[in-house]
């Protein structure tokens, strides 16, 4: 069957913003518009779109925003895309609005209302947009990359005042329930331990020990990751001291990691996944989301990337520990 064809598209973010969500709008709309595609801005989410919160944009609406972090469309957390009201709403606005397809970036949140959206008969396509990494179908969600660097250049910092003082900065990363973004970023600073909601950990063995044998190698300072998924830093520190006797300092790196300027990864990514979404509307597709496999960009059912939680890079995880000596 010959698929209708598409005249016009929405676009929004929903869930935690992520830095390179504006490059996806960018690529969304110049995408479109080279194919003679109209695109509503849908702000704040599915709020927008249940409100009818919603803004005409074209190729010159968007320019230099690709090197911006946030995003320019506002973004919502929306419980009432959760009730069959609101989620009629939401469908009635693309049928008044004359919208023949959505193109929704975000997190796992946001493809549940894509999906939600497409069986009410709205073609939708998500695009991963959260600095969490933790779409399980995909390798790669847009605004990770960002976030590690941001992450990595805070603790960085952090160090040098570890090191005058000996003390052991123990650094919360963000990535709720998932601790890829912790995992990477406590490789890359060379942490005495990382700590994540998948693994289970001997504290005495992998952290209090490791702390002492470095001592006697002569190591004056230590830097403790704790994923925000594994529980209180500030425990983790309080049982450092009494174990060890080190004082110890808390950073929660918080909402600064969502912040700042795409790097050149995430714009990329941003452009090719947002590129791709369109392509798949036009193509008729419904219900899939934009992933990177392998390297290459290709689209999957919603439901695969929603099904089960994705696992830790084991070869990094490995790695990882055995350096931290
Ligand atoms: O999902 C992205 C994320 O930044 C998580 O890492 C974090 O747990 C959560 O969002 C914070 O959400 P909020 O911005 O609502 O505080």
């Amino acid at each position: 069957m010959e698929s209708k064809a598409i005249r016009r598209i929405g676009v929004l973010t929903s869930g935690g913003d992520a830095p390179g969500m504006n490059a996806v709008i960018r690529a969304v709309v110049r995408t479109a518009s080279a194919n003679n595609i109209s695109v509503l801005g849908v702000r704040r989410g599915y709020s927008g779109l249940i409100n009818g919160d919603i803004i005409e944009m074209a190729a010159r609406s968007v320019d230099g925003i690709i090197r911006k972090g946030g995003t320019m469309l506002y973004t919502a957390r929306c419980p009432e895309m959760m009730t069959e009201e609101g989620l009629q709403k939401a469908a009635d606005t693309c049928k008044y609005l004359g919208i023949d397809g959505l193109i929704c970036c975000g997190g796992d949140g946001t493809f549940r209302g894509a999906q939600a959206l497409s069986r009410k008969g709205v073609p939708c396509i998500g695009v991963p947009g959260t600095i969490d990494n933790d779409i399980v179908c995909s390798d790669y969600t847009i605004g990770f990359d960002t976030a590690c660097n941001t992450a990595v250049e805070c603790i960085d910092r952090l160090r040098d005042t570890m090191q005058s003082h000996e003390r052991c900065s123990v650094v919360e990363v963000m990535g709720r329930r998932a601790g890829h973004l912790a995992l990477n970023v406590g490789c890359a600073v060379g942490a005495t331990a990382t700590l994540l909601p998948e693994r289970e950990i001997d504290f005495e063995t992998d952290v209090i020990e490791k702390m002492r044998m470095g001592r006697i190698k002569g190591r004056n300072h230590h830097i403790v990751i704790v994923a925000e998924g594994y529980g209180s830093a500030q425990s983790v520190a309080d049982r450092i001291h009494e174990s060890t006797g080190v004082d110890t300092r808390v950073t929660i790196l918080g909402h600064i990691q969502r912040g700042g300027s795409p790097t050149s990864q995430d714009r990329i990514m941003a452009t090719r996944m947002g590129y791709a979404a369109v392509r798949a509307l036009m193509d008729g597709k419904t219900n899939r989301v934009i992933v990177l496999e392998d390297h290459r960009i290709t689209d999957l059912d919603i439901e695969e990337g929603l099904s089960r939680k994705k696992d830790l890079n084991q070869d990094l995880f490995e790695a990882q520990q055995a350096v931290a000596i």
